[in-house]
Order: C-alpha cells, then sequence, then structure tokens
C-alpha cells in the first residue's frame, strides 16, 4: 500500500525539492506549512512538476490543535520535520522565538506522533551542530556544540530526539546533518528566493548575477586554504532531497534509526563557486575582498561514509550543476513565484 508522509516545511527551499523526490519515489505526501517563509504558488509549481494535486495544509507547528486535527484527518506513516527557523544572524537577536518555533515545534510534532501512534521521523539537522575545534573531514561521532542560538536549538532538538527514542522504542529517527544545500530543480520552477538579504552565498550570487547587488563581498582571503577563501560541502538540493528518501526507507523498511551526514565529501571555496557561476551566467562576476566574518571558520566538510554504508547515499550532481539550475531558476521561475 501507498505510504503516507507528513512533510512540515515542505513549501519551503528544501522540503519542496523533497516533496518531489517522494511523490517520484511513489510516497503519497501531504504539505504542512505556515507559510511564514514561503509562498503558496510553490503548490501549484509542486503539481506542475510531478503531474499530480498537491495536498497542502496551512497551519503553524506551535498549533497544537491543529497538529491533533491534521494526524486525526489522515493516517501517517512518516514525518519529515523541516519547519524551523534558520537564520543564524537572526536567532542572535531572537533566542527564544528560535527556541520556541525549533525546540518547541520539534516536542508538539513528538506529542501528536505519540498520540497517533506514528513512529518514524525524518529530522533536518545541520552541520552547525560540530564543535567548531573539530577538523574536516567531520565524522558524525565528533564532537558537538554551537556559537549561536540557531546552532544550540539544533543540537537541543537532536538530544530531545535521542531522549524520546530512549523512552519509546517503537520510536525511530533519521537525523540528517545537512552540509551546504545548494541549486534548485531542473524544472526551474522552484529554487532558494528568500525575502531578505541573503546571508548565504549561493543565493547572495544569484543576486549578483542578476544585477540586484553590485559585487559579491568574499569574507576574508587570509584562510589557511588552497586560494585563502572559505571552503564548505555544497551538496545540490535534489541530491539532498533525494538523501530524505533514502532515510525515509531505512526507517519503514528496515525500520533502524540513523544519524548521518548528508554532504558531497569534499569542499569548494568561495572563488571556486563564484568563478563556477560566472562560467554558468556567461559573465565575470565581480567581487572584493573584506575582513572575515564573524564566527566563520577555515573550512568545512563531510565525511560522507556513514551515509553511504548505512543509506546508500551517493550524489549525482557537482558544482557546476549548482550554479547551473540557480542560474536556470533565479531567470525563469523565480521571476513570478
Ligand atoms: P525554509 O525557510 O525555506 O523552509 C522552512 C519552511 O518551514 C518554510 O516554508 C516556512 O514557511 C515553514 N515554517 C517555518 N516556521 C513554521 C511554523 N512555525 N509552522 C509551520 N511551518 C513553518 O528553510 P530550508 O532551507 O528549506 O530549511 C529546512 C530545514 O532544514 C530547517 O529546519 C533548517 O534549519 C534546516 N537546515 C537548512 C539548511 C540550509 O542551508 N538551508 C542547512 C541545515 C539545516
Ligand atoms: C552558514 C551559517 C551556518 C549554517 C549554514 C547553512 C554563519 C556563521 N553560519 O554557514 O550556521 O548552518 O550557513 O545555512 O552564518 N561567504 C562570502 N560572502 C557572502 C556569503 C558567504 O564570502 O556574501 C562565504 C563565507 O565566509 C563562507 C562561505 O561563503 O566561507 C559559505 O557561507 P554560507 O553560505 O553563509 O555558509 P556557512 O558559512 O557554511
Amino acid at each position: 500500500m501507498t505510504k503516507r508522509i507528513l512533510l512540515t516545511g515542505g513549501l519551503g527551499y528544501i522540503g519542496s525539492h523533497t516533496y518531489v523526490a517522494l511523490v517520484a519515489a511513489g510516497y503519497d505526501v501531504v504539505i504542512l506549512d505556515n507559510l511564514s517563509n514561503s509562498k503558496r504558488s510553490v503548490c501549484d509549481r509542486l503539481a506542475q512538476i510531478t503531474g499530480r494535486d498537491t495536498t497542502f495544509v496551512q497551519a503553524d507547528i506551535l498549533d497544537e490543535p491543529a497538529l491533533a486535527q491534521l494526524f486525526s484527518d489522515y493516517d501517517f506513516d512518516a514525518v519529515i520535520h523541516f519547519a524551523g527557523l534558520k537564520a543564524v544572524g537572526e536567532s542572535v537577536e531572537k533566542p527564544l522565538e528560535y527556541m520556541q518555533v525549533n525546540v518547541t515545534g520539534l516536542v508538539n510534532i513528538l506529542q501528536a506522533m505519540q498520540a497517533a501512534s506514528v513512529n518514524a521521523l525524518v529530522f533536518s539537522s545541520s552541520a552547525t551542530v560540530y564543535d567548531v575545534s573539530n577538523t574536516s573531514p567531520l565524522r558524525e561521532d565528533m564532537q558537538t556544540g554551537f556559537t549561536n542560538p540557531y546552532g544550540y536549538t539544533k543540537l537541543t532538538c537532536e538530544q530531545i530526539l535521542e531522549q524520546a527514542v530512549a523512552a519509546n522504542p517503537s520510536l525511530k529517527t533519521g537525523v540528517l546533518r545537512y552540509f551546504n544545500p545548494a541549486g534548485a530543480d531542473v524544472s526551474g520552477l522552484i529554487g532558494e528566493d528568500p525575502n531578505d538579504i541573503p546571508n548565504n552565498l549561493m543565493p547572495y550570487i544569484s543576486r549578483v548575477a542578476i544585477g540586484e547587488y553590485e559585487f559579491l563581498r568574499v569574507w576574508g582571503d587570509d584562510y589557511d586554504t588552497p586560494d585563502g577563501t572559505g571552503v564548505r560541502d555544497y551538496i545540490h538540493v535534489s541530491d539532498l532531497a533525494n538523501g530524505h528518501v533514502l532515510s525515509l526507507n531505512a526507517l519503514l523498511d528496515r525500520d533502524e534509526s540513523h544519524l548521518v551526514n548528508l554532504g558531497r565529501g569534499r569542499g569548494y571555496s568561495v572563488m571556486q563557486v563564484l568563478n563556477s557561476y560566472s562560467r554558468a551566467c556567461g559573465r565575470e562576476l565581480p567581487y572584493q575582498v573584506m575582513p572575515r566574518r564573524a564566527g566563520d571558520i577555515a573550512e568545512m566538510y563531510a565525511d560522507v561514509e556513514r551515509a553511504k554504508q548505512v543509506l546508500g547515499f551517493t550524489v549525482s550532481r557537482d558544482l557546476d550543476d549548482m550554479c547551473d539550475s540557480s542560474w536556470n531558476w533565479i531567470t525563469t521561475g523565480a521571476k513570478d513565484a
């Protein structure tokens, strides 16, 4: 029988791409989102990509009666929980809001699942939970830590899940530590398009590419890296989305909890990303070197062995694919979204 999945935050950047991967894998999906960082038009785009109507419920994960209603309206086999707040800078200004949405929100989801005897959860964690003292490649058994309220909420959520599983052995969880998601669906119909000035590299470069910003500010070129600029593990969002299908399969078919990194297992520098994007958009993109950004580290990339062993996870898209698809999205689908 077709398995039904609840996707919280399913109209957002990673959630929408995961929706596409889940439908392609034969899952029946219900999206819950409060539209705080996404648009209703994504529903139509998802229908266009998949050729099937989208089931969308507008609700907030802090609204417990709405969650109870949702779990009584549908029989879910599993939940993938993306809904949350993710801006590091904003989390420093509004730590309590981040704790309420990210931490209380997760507890609400777990309680609603427990009441409805739903026992499989995939959770969006982040490479931000690794302590900054670690040296890359980062392995899942390395020291954790946090340097800002956002990171604190992700680490706390991981610990809450550990406790919840310890108390209820039927509960199985897939904790996925994402590295740096980038790029967009090949259709150009969905992608990342933040409302505010982007902090992250790829969305910022894409705005330089369309002429909205004059140049990229490169935060430091004196790091101990091959070209002196920061190195990160960028992973195509469609590869990341496939990782969720594999995680779900492990929970539902093999009844196995897991905690894994989702990255490509190699780093690219800021200049490599800028050069690849310049190739994608067909012109040399301007930049200026600025002082280092507070809180940044020189390099960060994943050890991907566990994801390969436990989930069979591999990636099929490279940096050029990320830049090409981002450029395709920002010049087509993003315009009238
Ligand atoms: P996003 O903001 O695009 O998507 C999140 C979605 O959740 C949005 O559609 C938003 O409207 C919804 N949402 C927010 N608060 C909600 C609430 N209270 N109730 C219901 N819906 C709510 O973000 P994303 O990049 O797709 O990230 C998804 C998850 O992955 C987040 O938990 C984020 O912390 C995590 N993550 C993201 C990255 C990244 O670089 N994008 C990296 C690591 C982890
Ligand atoms: C940031 C967050 C991290 C979060 C991750 C994914 C901070 C300090 N860290 O990390 O918690 O998990 O995003 O959402 O905000 N860069 C520039 N110019 C720019 C933007 C970025 O040079 O305008 C550089 C950065 O210095 C870094 C690299 O590009 O070397 C990637 O930056 P970014 O996309 O913000 O990701 P992270 O630094 O990995």
